[in-house]
């Protein structure tokens, strides 16, 4: 038995997604834990292209149960959406493959619109309603999975908030208002939905733990976009690294026996905020074009840079990372020098570590190592041993700076373009 949480390391878009199809393979089940429809994930198999938002990305195998965990929000609109859209493909999409936390937070119009009217493009949200969720739920106003699907408690629920929101909406915001009829019909239908997905999710994971079954977490964003340690305000409104495991699923910090994080082999960035290493020339938007750096969610151009072992530490600290996944790799072939960033020089001194100080970043410069690249694509490559030698040092490089080791390189988009030097379910846990 494993549980295995995966989670970003970067700004997100590491290529979660696909890694999680690929382990699948070996899971009984996969789960998400924390954010929502603001996460897209992208899987190509068989040719074909799926973007998932808020259906873990294990649904593609047949007899594996998805799990959508308390922590994650959820916008029942697109989540019904999605399911109608894999059901069109051919995947199964049933209460035997699908579990949604009744304690789960509901993403509601106003969110939407308050997220859209407030977010002047500061942080360049993807307005998708998540930071208000999330809002409403610490402050206890949230309207959750178990109240939209009994009529009632959801009236009740409603009842408690409309009026406040529709007036800052109008009042505040100056946006035009909601309707409140509506507003409930809509959840309740769609409520009525859901309804047959409904579980109480960490009962069915400590379940499949107590009978020794493969669990996957699958996280989304990355580690620098966490509410308490990412780049702060630009950040998303979840815990991102794989502590946030425990609590959005719902099981004790004992049971995890291993992390991976993923790790794009260059950096991205999409929305406001330090990007250390950012490049605003001809090699960013090398990246830009040959990785496809378009977002997934919103299609907005994501920023790029070099690699940023500055960034990369402070992950592998934060979420206990033992192993990497490096994605992307074919992305770097054909550029002669590979430049990676190991520290941060400002006016004063040379910094080491992530500061906390959002202010500072602009006059930070990288510190830069320097490696010889490879000409050669590598994304036919099947075998590390076949990799080009420059290649493999800048695996090895990594790994040494990192105090990591690669369990799988990635070298294109597809699920079979991967290099698997040891399957995550096979590393032994830590109290072995
Ligand atoms: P996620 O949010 O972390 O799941 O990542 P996204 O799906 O948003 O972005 C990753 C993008 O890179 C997607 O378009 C993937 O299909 C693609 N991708 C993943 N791994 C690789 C890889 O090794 N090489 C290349 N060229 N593309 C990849
Ligand atoms: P995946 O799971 C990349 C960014 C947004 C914005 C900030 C806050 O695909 O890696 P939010 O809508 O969460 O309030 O936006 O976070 N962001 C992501 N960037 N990948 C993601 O998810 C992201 N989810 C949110 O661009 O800067
Ligand atoms: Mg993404």
């Amino acid at each position: 038995m494993s549980c295995l949480i995966v989670v970003g390391t970067q700004w997100g878009d590491e290529g979660k997604g696909k890694i999680v199809d690929l382990l699948t393979e070996r899971a009984d089940i996969v789960a998400r834990f924390q954010g929502g429809n603001n996460a897209g994930h992208t899987l190509v198999v068989n040719e074909e292209k799926t973007i998932l938002h808020l259906v873990p990305s294990g649904i593609l195998h047949k007899d594996k149960l998805c799990v959508i965990g308390s922590g994650v929000v959820i916008d029942p609109e697109i989540l019904l959406e999605e399911i109608e859209v894999l059901r069109e493909k051919g995947y199964s999409v049933s209460p035997d493959t699908l579990a949604i936390s009744e304690r789960a937070h509901i993403i509601m119009p106003y969110h939407k619109i308050i997220d859209h009217a407030r977010d002047t493009g500061r942080i360049g949200t993807t307005g998708r309603g998540i930071g208000p969720a999330y809002e409403d739920k610490v402050r206890r106003t949230g309207i959750r999975v178990i109240d939209i699907i009994n009529k009632d408690l959801f009236k009740k629920r409603l009842d408690i908030i409309f009026e406040e929101k529709q007036s800052y909406i109008t009042q505040i915001l100056k946006v035009k208002g909601i309707d409140k009829d509506s507003i409930y019909e809509r959840y309740v239908q769609m409520g009525s939905e859901l309804r047959p997905f409904v579980a109480d999710t960490s009962i069915a994971i400590d379940k499949a733990i107590k009978e020794n079954k493969n669990i996957l977490f699958e996280g989304a964003q990355g580690a620098h976009l966490d509410i308490d340690y990412g780049t702060y305000p630009f950040v998303t409104s979840s815990n991102t690294i794989s502590g946030g495991a425990c609590v959005g699923i719902g099981i004790g910090p004992t049971r995890i026996d291993n992390v991976i994080g993923i790790c794009k082999a260059y950096t991205t960035r999409v929305g406001g905020g330090p990007l250390p290493t950012e490049l605003n020339d001809e090699i960013g938007e090398r990246l830009r074009a040959f990785g496809g750096e378009y977002g997934a969610t919103t299609g907005r151009p994501r920023r790029c840079g070099w690699l940023d072992l500055v960034a990369l530490r402070h992950s592998i600290r934060l979420s206990s990372i033992a192993y990497i996944a490096i994605t992307k790799l074919d992305v770097l072939s054909g550029l002669k020098t590979l430049k990676i960033a190991t520290a941060y020089r400002s006016e004063v001194n040379v910094i080491r570590d992530m500061p906390a100080e959002i202010e500072i970043y602009p006059n930070l410069q990288p510190v830069y190592d320097e490696l010889p690249g490879w000409d050669e694509s590598i994304s036919s490559i099947r075998s590390y041993d076949d990799l080009p030698n420059n290649c493999k040092t800048y695996i090895s490089y990594m790994e040494e700076q990192l105090g990591v080791n690669a369990a799988i390189i990635s070298v294109g988009p597809k699920r079979d373009q991967t290099i698997i030097i040891k399957n995550p379910f096979d590393i032994p846990d830590r109290a072995s």
